[in-house]
């Protein structure tokens, strides 16, 4: 057996001076031939091994180098350096695998986050991508942890579909038909008869119609996975590949469903304060150090541990479509002419729009209901004006939207006429319609979208950095 080791973490959780462990790890740094930090991934504190004189020849002393993984067993001693309360006198200690520090990329200085986006490899290996991708499994575990107390159902819905469930176009093709060879039809079209799945097929863009089928047998369910969108936005938060959390629920509407967006949120962001305090902190100092550099009006105003602790404590703020356009309307940034893009009734809220209201009007996240039914999707429920639909986006500080939902069309005739209006095949979405025609219930859902999610809790700025191997715009490096 080769894996005796403590992990560092629970070590500094839990140790008796005088005990003999055995620690593995990658080298950070070596000082003075004699200290050597070392980190195992489990925490971003290092643990000082201390390699006393004579103990190691010369040889193997040279190969203590940045990036080297190592095998220690030393005893546990009180340390005297300041910054940690312990130290491991190494008694053995074996080189696993040598790292060239010439050639190795992470040298032990601050590097650019955009240098180490190009070594995406490697840089779980530093401190911030360690604490970021240890917050990200944190929330993905209070993800399940929350629905799994609730009693919803986790429902693995396809990756690869004939449908485009969001009707927006943006999917990316499936297929292994010959591209130099495309088979036509008698109209001269791509002959998908021919496709492996005898049809057109796609990555799914959102598992929330599959999703819906599960709801009106379980009642409550949720899915967690990857989904894919072919929009050609090169921003710093969007994604081609994201993961996205969509709960569905029987006997839900609009207001439930809002009350449920939030509850969740808050859980997960309290699951991460009460589990991750040491990585938030330094995402907190990191956000600090970072933000010295913008001018005054451009940081954020509250750090990111404050942020998180408002968000737990108070309520979003709720206001319909129709308010959120009014107070546009009546803002100085409008009247001074400081957007971009148009304001009226009727208009696709821009970033700019979104981000006004949630931090220079609310000061909070907020929940923004009742969209018009013309920049929404087919499946939301037509309210009672004819004009709007009872569809919620939450808008985050410093993000914008970073959920989308609705109460779902669950009258038959109104859902085939929306989808008539919006040119959605309905025969290719039988079994959707299915649900309506047996046993048709009210119902609701929304879609989280992780890495916005990730991006929040973190302070990071860019969605690159909390994904691992980010999939955008020309880039599928990894
Ligand atoms: O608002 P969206 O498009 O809603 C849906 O897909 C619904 N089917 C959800 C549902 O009701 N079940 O996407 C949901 C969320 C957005 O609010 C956003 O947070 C995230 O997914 N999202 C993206 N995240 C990263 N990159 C992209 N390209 C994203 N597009 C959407
Ligand atoms: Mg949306």
């Amino acid at each position: 057996m080769f894996n005796t080791r403590v992990k560092i973490k629970s070590l500094l959780a839990d140790y008796t001076i005088g005990q003999e462990v055995t620690l593995m790890g990658w080298v950070r740094t070596f000082r003075n031939n004699q200290f050597i930090a070392l980190n195992d991934g489990s925490t971003n504190n290092n643990m000082q091994v201390v390699v006393e004189l004579g103990l190691l020849d010369d040889a193997t002393l040279k190969r203590i180098t940045t990036g080297a993984a190592i095998k220690v067993t030393g005893t546990v001693v009180e340390s005297l350096g300041k910054g940690q309360k312990i130290e491991v006198k190494a008694n053995t200690l074996v080189i696993l695998g040598d790292s060239d520090a010439e050639k190795y990329p992470l040298q032990p200085k601050k590097h650019s986050l955009e240098f180490l986006r190009e070594i995406a490899h490697l840089r779980f290996r530093t401190n911030t991508f360690g604490a970021v991708f240890r917050v990200r499994h944190s929330l993905a575990f209070a993800i399940h942890k929350f629905f799994n107390d609730k009693g919803f159902l986790y429902m693995h819905t396809p990756i690869i579909t004939a449908s485009d469930a969001e009707g927006a176009g943006e999917m990316f093709r499936v297929t292994t038909l010959d591209l130099e060879k495309l088979p036509k039809d008698e109209k001269g079209q791509i002959d998908f008869k021919e496709d492996f799945f005898g049809r057109s097929s796609n990555l799914t863009v959102s598992g929330q119609l599959e999703g819906e089928l599960a709801a009106t047998a379980f009642g409550d369910i949720y899915t967690f996975g990857p989904t894919f969108r072919a929009e050609n936005s090169n921003t710093t938060r969007h994604l081609a590949e994201f993961w996205m959390v969509e709960p569905e629920m029987a006997f839900h509407d609009l207001e439930d469903n809002m009350n449920l967006a939030e509850e969740f949120i808050k859980y997960i962001i309290r699951y991460a304060l009460e589990h991750n305090r040491e990585d938030l902190e330094f995402l907190d100092a990191r956000l600090k150090e970072e933000e010295k550099s913008l001018p005054q009006d451009k940081r954020s105003e509250m750090g990111l541990l404050e942020k998180l602790d408002f968000v737990v404590n108070n309520n979003f703020e709720r206001v319909t479509y129709t308010e959120a356009i009014d107070i546009l309307l009546q803002s100085p940034a409008y009247k001074k002419k400081k957007f971009q893009y148009d304001v009226k009734w009727g208009i696709d809220m821009q970033s700019e729009h979104e981000r006004y209201l949630v931090e220079k009007h609310f000061k909070k996240p907020v929940i923004v209901t009742n969209y018009p039914k013309d920049i929404k999707a087919f499946y939301m429920r037509m309210n009672d004006d004819g004009k709007t639909v009872a569809a919620m986006d939450i808008l985050a500080p410093g993000i914008g939207e970073i959920v989308g939902g609705s109460q779902r069309e669950e009258r038959l005739d109104v859902l085939q006429s929306r989808m008539a209006e919006m040119h959605v095949p309905s025969e290719d979405l039988w079994w959707y319609l299915d649900t309506r025609r047996f046993g048709s219930i009210p119902h609701a859902g929304f879609g989280l979208g992780f890495e916005r999610m990730v991006l929040f809790v973190t302070g990071m700025t860019n969605i690159r950095d909390v994904i691992a191997f980010p999939r955008t715009p020309k880039s599928a490096e990894f």
